[in-house]
């Protein structure tokens, strides 16, 4: 792995889950799924699981992709827009049916992917089909990133999310929120995702296929996705993750519709259920549990979500006058290192395309660091990838109460007592 990549994974371990949908869509017999993992350099015993009918945790899992797959492409197209941003694409093959379909595709994700992923997409396409295709580095929470991807097209954009925003902290999520309405209100458009129900189609699949004992199974699955990443799946203010291990199962969507209608965006739901469902994976299913899915689906949506034209940003919410000061300044990270203490100072926003800077210049520091100084008084916005290099530092000390962080302003000091961070660094 090159350093570029090993430092991105480390600040946010995410991109390691990307694999996985493809590997699902292969044993869901989808060609171009295969082609891109053999391009990957991906060994076939690695990919195939084979769909045994008595397999309670594989083989409902490929299930749930392939519907999810499906599902989010058939919205796609009803959609009637030409330009699909995909946030996080990851390495799914959805780039060629938008590109069969005429659409322009952008593919957004983190460096990690979209590093290894753009060279294989290039080498599997024509010259025709490389002007409809575009593959940038995003990260949702920075508004920049999403719309320099946005503005490789012109006109009005589907952005198609699945599979991201379990990750994402409660901060973080209200940050796409902003971020996306953002992007409708100036280009139009809309947002279809079903992550919010993640559960819910989860369910639907688990219950068809393993009955009375379709938690129990779930939650074995997710005990092997878990393994992929280090970070936790997230309870935000838009997807709904059940850690109750059964009990405790019911949802308040209208609650959830209301956080997003708060931030500008308006709800609109699309069943996942149609007559003319059909699945590559029905031939592992028996006709019972394809007629149990088809009724459970009656229940799973996809969200459509526009902009609000009514909304109004809320002026008591304002920056506070501190924040305005460095809202907007690029970001730099400076070190220094000297009789084993290690300074530096942050500006700008620390995200998960900034946040490696910051880790590259700690280890650059070398092994022998034994405090470290960190001045955030310019610092406008940190996410979960920052912290956790803050959290790298911390733990690389032997005397803890080395660490000092100074200049924590309102800008960062929510995300940081929120996050429980203050009560073990040490501020001056
Ligand atoms: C489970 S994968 C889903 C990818 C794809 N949609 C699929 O179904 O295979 C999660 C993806 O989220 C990306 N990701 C995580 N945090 C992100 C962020 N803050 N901004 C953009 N992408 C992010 C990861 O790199 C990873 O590709």
């Amino acid at each position: 792995m090159n350093d570029e990549k090993n430092l991105s994974i480390k600040v946010n371990p995410t991109s390691n889950t990307a694999v996985t949908t493809l590997i699902m869509l292969a044993n869901a017999h989808y060609e171009k799924a295969l082609e891109i993992l053999e391009q990957m350099g991906v060994e076939k015993e690695e990919i195939f699981h084979g769909v045994d009918p008595t397999d309670m945790v594989n083989r409902p899992s490929d299930i749930v992709r392939e519907l999810r797959y499906v599902a989010l492409n058939r919205t796609i197209e009803e959609s009637g827009l030409n330009i699909l941003m995909d946030i996080p694409c990851g390495y799914t093959p959805r780039v060629f049916d938008c590109v069969e379909k005429g659409m322009h595709y952008i593919g957004c994700d983190l460096p990690a992917v979209i590093n290894d992923f753009s060279p294989i997409i290039a080498s599997m396409t024509d010259e025709e089909q490389k002007k409809k295709i575009d593959f940038e580095v995003v990260d949702v929470t920075n508004y920049e990133s999403m719309k320099a991807a946005a503005d490789k097209a012109e006109g009005p954009v589907c952005i198609a999310m699945e599979g991201l925003t379990v990750y994402l902290t409660p901060g973080e999520m209200e940050q796409l929120m902003v971020n996306i309405r953002r992007i409708l209100t100036e280009k139009g458009g809309c947002w279809l995702s079903s992550d919010a129900e993640t559960f819910d189609y989860y369910m639907a699949v688990f219950k068809a296929v393993a009955g009375d004992r379709a938690m129990e199974y779930l939650m074995a699955a997710r005990k092997g996705f878990g393994g992929q990443s280090d970070t936790d799946l997230h309870k935000n203010n838009a997807s709904v993750v059940n850690n109750s291990g059964g009990k405790n199962m019911a949802v308040d969507y209208e609650k959830i519709e209301a956080r997003y209608k708060a931030k500008g965006l308006l709800v609109e739901k699309i069943p996942y259920y149609r007559d003319d469902i059909e699945l590559k994976l029905f031939d592992a299913m028996t006709g019972e549990e394809i007629e149990k899915l088809k009724d459970n689906l009656k229940h799973v949506n996809v969200w459509k979500i526009t902009a609000d034209p009514d909304f109004k940003e809320d002026t008591d919410q304002a920056d506070p006058s501190e924040m305005s000061e460095i809202r907007d300044l690029p970001f730099e990270v400076k070190s220094s290192v000297s009789d084993g203490l290690f300074e530096e100072s942050i500006q700008g926003r620390m995200d998960t395309l900034t946040a490696p800077e910051l880790l590259k210049q700690f280890q650059e520091a070398g092994e022998n660091i034994t405090s470290i100084h960190v001045d955030v008084s310019k610092m406008a916005y940190v996410s979960s990838a920052g912290l956790r290099v803050f959290l790298m530092m911390y733990k690389s000390l032997e005397d803890k109460e080395k660490f000092k962080m100074t200049g924590i302003n309102a800008a960062v000091r929510e995300i940081i007592e929120t996050t429980g961070f203050d009560t073990f660094f040490i501020q001056v």
